[in-house]
């Protein structure tokens, strides 16, 4: 079967990289790709963003599945305009994607079908907003409410900081995403990242997985989209798992099915595990990154018959496979990320890695037959174990193998949380 991969990050790199080792894969696509995705798909100039474009390829090369993997498209709604000139599509609906795509909505969500979260208020003007930080006091947390490349929540731990964070995302910050705010009481915990294979009704869910979002060793330093992750997450024991698809998992859903809105596709439960019990941080309607780059290494099945079953309701007929052991990603970004960064650097070393060390590509590109860097992250370079700490010191010899101009990463992946 031929594939159309919408995307082109270090998440898509993996899902490309498991799905290319399934013998019903004949091709694939990727809109836009990056430079290692090249290697193994054949790589289509459209943003993911470019719904027209994407729908216009899909009618005329006919893919048997286009596989939309980040959120903007999943929120634009590709899914139901690919549906709707018979193309088969993984992933949500657009009206179950706003479980992701408002924060409001899921908030609201939870609260109607007591599902555990923090408490909050929703806001649309910002002296009300200010009204309610004041009396609730720091820390406190401010979320613009749409989506906001991740850049929509501040961890404020004074009141101060907390009002300007409104006032920022009421000012625009943050672009329409940021003209409703939802307010939410402060949690402490370790976090892990659940998450699910979902058809409407049933579900399987994958290891759970950690990611380290800071940019510094220690967790310290401004957020980024992800400096390196690993899975399993040593914190999500049997019994918190247990806890967690009891009071979370199955009653999201349920609910998403009992609202006219089933959900198909992968559901991301960004969790605290806080002394209370799991709580639930985010919902994403997509698989997560980096956490997708240390999950496919983990995954014996096939990935096609499980995207299937996810279309087409039968996820009850199947079963999933995990390998034992631990796998572990560490990104490598570029001198100034998460602020502002340079771009077109040789990568040196891809040759040189281990061959049992994969390096998922983030943000490369081709340049005159070299690889060169693109994004601020750059590189996923990531290994397999048979515990934790084996497949952590395997990536980091892969690390070691790999330079370009101003290259930094952490050297903390796995130790901490
Ligand atoms: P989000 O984009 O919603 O995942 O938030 C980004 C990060 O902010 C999360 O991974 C948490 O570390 C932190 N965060 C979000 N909400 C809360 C909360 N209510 N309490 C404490 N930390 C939070
Ligand atoms: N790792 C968090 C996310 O994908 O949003």
């Amino acid at each position: 079967m031929n594939i159309f991969m919408i995307g082109g990050g270090g998440r898509e790199h993996a899902l490309i990289w498991k799905l290319s080792q399934s013998r019903k894969v004949d091709k694939i696509w990727c809109a836009p790709g990056n430079g290692g995705i090249a290697a193994l798909a054949e790589c289509v100039p459209l943003k993911a963003t470019d719904i027209p474009g994407l729908v216009e390829f899909a009618r005329k090369n006919r893919p048997d599945l286009v596989f939309v993997a980040p959120d903007d498209p999943l929120a634009l709604g590709l899914v139901d305009e690919l549906e709707a000139i018979g193309i088969r599509a993984f992933g949500p609906h657009k009206n179950a994607a706003v479980i992701e795509a408002s924060k409001s909505f899921a908030k609201d969500l939870m609260r109607k079908y007591h599902i555990p979260t923090a408490a909050y208020a929703v806001f649309d003007d910002p002296a009300s907003a200010r009204a309610y930080i004041e009396q609730q006091g720091a820390p406190i947390v401010v979320k613009a409410d749409g989506l906001a490349l991740g850049k929509g929540v501040t961890v404020a731990m004074t009141v101060e900081e907390a009002v300007a964070a409104s006032d920022a995302a009421f000012g625009g910050a943050f672009g329409k995403a940021g003209a409703r705010v939802v307010i939410e009481e402060y949690m402490t915990g370790v976090e892990a990242s659940v998450l699910c294979f979902v058809d409407g009704e049933h579900w399987i869910a994958m290891p759970a997985a950690q990611d380290h979002k800071p940019v510094f060793d220690g967790n310290r330093g401004p957020n980024t989209g992800g400096m390196g992750s690993f899975a399993p997450s040593r914190a999500y024991t049997k019994e918190i798992a247990e806890i967690t698809e009891r009071t979370i998992i199955e009653p999201t859903v349920r609910a998403m099915a009992a609202e006219g809105r089933p959900f198909k596709g992968v559901l991301y439960f960004g969790l605290m595990l806080t002394a209370a019990g799991p709580r639930v941080v985010e919902y994403n309607a997509r698989f997560g990154d980096p956490e997708t780059q240390s999950l496919m290494p983990l995954l014996k099945s096939d990935l096609v018959p499980i995207l299937e079953a996810c279309i087409d309701g039968t996820l009850d007929r199947i079963s999933v496979e995990w390998y034992d052991g631990a796998c572990a990603c560490v990104v490598l970004a570029s001198g100034g990320y998460p602020g502002s960064y340079q771009k077109g650097l040789p990568i040196h070393g891809l040759g040189k890695l281990p061959r049992d060390v994969a390096a998922f590509h983030a943000g490369t590109a081709r340049a005159d037959g070299a690889m060169v860097t693109a994004g601020g992250r750059v590189l996923g370079i990531t290994a397999r174990g048979e515990t934790l700490p084996d497949a952590l010191a395997h990536a980091y010899e892969g690390v070691r193998c790999v330079s370009f101009d101003g290259m930094h990463y952490r050297t903390d992946i796995g130790k901490i949380g």
